[in-house]
């Protein structure tokens, strides 16, 4: 198998420093919260891709579906030399995309877990020898820099990921991507879509309790890396539709009253009987909202399909 380069942009005691600040504000700030790039260890991105093969969780099929139908659209349309792919995780669905661009020099996949990536990097090197895969270990919130490749570059960002950053965070983030991006470069977006509530709450709250393990795995990662004492079994996964925001809004609620310690930072923290923490948001997008905040970031939407039930988008937007 040919080899790939792995750039570690994030060094290990600066995700050890974030993690802790993250963790200071989030559990002193009410309501309770904790950012979710911390979901995804090694057993956290194992979690999530059971959550992909769920029969509730239809956004991984749907975007596949509009993958498999319009790769090749998305490669005339653009002819990329480099694939950037931002949160790459598994980079399963990134095959169908792959497959289909003749000019493809080199893919770069971007991810904070080093097991999806190095993982993901030797699944495809030993289909694809001939494929140069640069991988980077990196926060796409926080002052990505792309390696030297040929352009023009495809910047993809799948699986609606983009739905898990707050509103403010998203045009930030567009921001920062645009201001990455060369005349000729173009972003690939997936975006899940609004539609029935019962349909979104399953997806997020499975029967199997895929999505509990992978809600609470969070507090696993705490009680290792800070060494903190609290027991995952003594919260429960709550997965709510936020009809204002259109937002799903997952939290922990805590089964009994408890205290959480993190004598490392100092932290005595008292939660209350049922009291709830928000874990992460995964919002929902109609095609004006999309268009709007590509524009606000000096993108233009150029293409927009969905999956024939309509209940996920993939976009083209363009630098202006
Ligand atoms: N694109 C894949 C995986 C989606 S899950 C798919 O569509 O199935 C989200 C992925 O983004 C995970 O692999 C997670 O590790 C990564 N991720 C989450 N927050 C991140 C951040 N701030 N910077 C880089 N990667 C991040
Ligand atoms: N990007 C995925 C989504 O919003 C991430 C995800 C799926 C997720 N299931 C989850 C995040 C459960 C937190 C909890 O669909």
């Amino acid at each position: 198998m040919s080899p790939f380069l792995l750039t570690r942009t994030l060094p290990e005691d600066a995700t050890d420093a974030v993690l802790r600040a993250d963790v200071l504000h989030g559990l002193t700030r009410t309501p309770k919260a904790l950012p979710p790039k911390w979901f995804y260890d090694a057993r956290g991105s194992e979690l999530f891709e059971e959550i992909t093969r769920l029969p509730e969780y239809y956004p991984t099929r749907a975007e596949r579906e509009i993958l498999l139908a319009r790769s090749s659209e998305i490669a005339a349309a653009t002819g990329a030399r480099t694939l950037v792919e931002l949160g790459s995780g598994s980079s399963d669905k990134t095959r169908h995309l792959l497959d289909e661009l003749p000019e493809l020099h080199t893919y770069v996949p971007v991810d904070v877990s080093e097991s999806a990536l190095t993982g993901a990097a030797e699944a495809l090197l030993a289909e694809r020898p001939s494929l140069n895969v640069h991988a980077l270990i990196a926060d796409f919130t926080r002052g990505l820099v792309l390696p030297a490749t040929p352009g023009p570059r495809l910047i993809a960002f799948l699986g609606g990921t983009i739905g898990n950053l707050l509103p403010e965070e998203r045009a930030a983030f567009l921001r920062s991507v645009r201001s990455l991006m060369d005349p000729g470069d173009a972003l690939l977006l997936g975006t899940d879509l609004v539609k029935d509530e019962k349909v979104l709450v399953r997806a997020y709250d499975d029967a199997a309790g895929v999505t509990a393990a992978f809600n609470k795995n969070v507090l696993s990662v705490i009680a290792r890396e800070l060494d903190a004492d609290v027991d995952p079994d003594d919260f429960e996964h709550v997965a709510r539709w936020d009809r204002g925001q259109e937002w799903i809004e997952m939290r922990l609620r805590a089964r009994h009253a408890l205290t959480v310690k993190i004598p490392e930072l100092d932290l005595v923290v008292p939660f209350e009987a049922g009291e709830e923490m928000r874990t992460e948001v995964s919002a929902k997008f109609r095609q004006a909202g999309v268009r709007t905040e590509l524009a606000s970031a000096e993108l233009e939407l150029t293409h927009w399909w969905t999956d024939t039930e309509g209940r996920f988008a993939l976009s083209v937007a363009t630098a202006r």
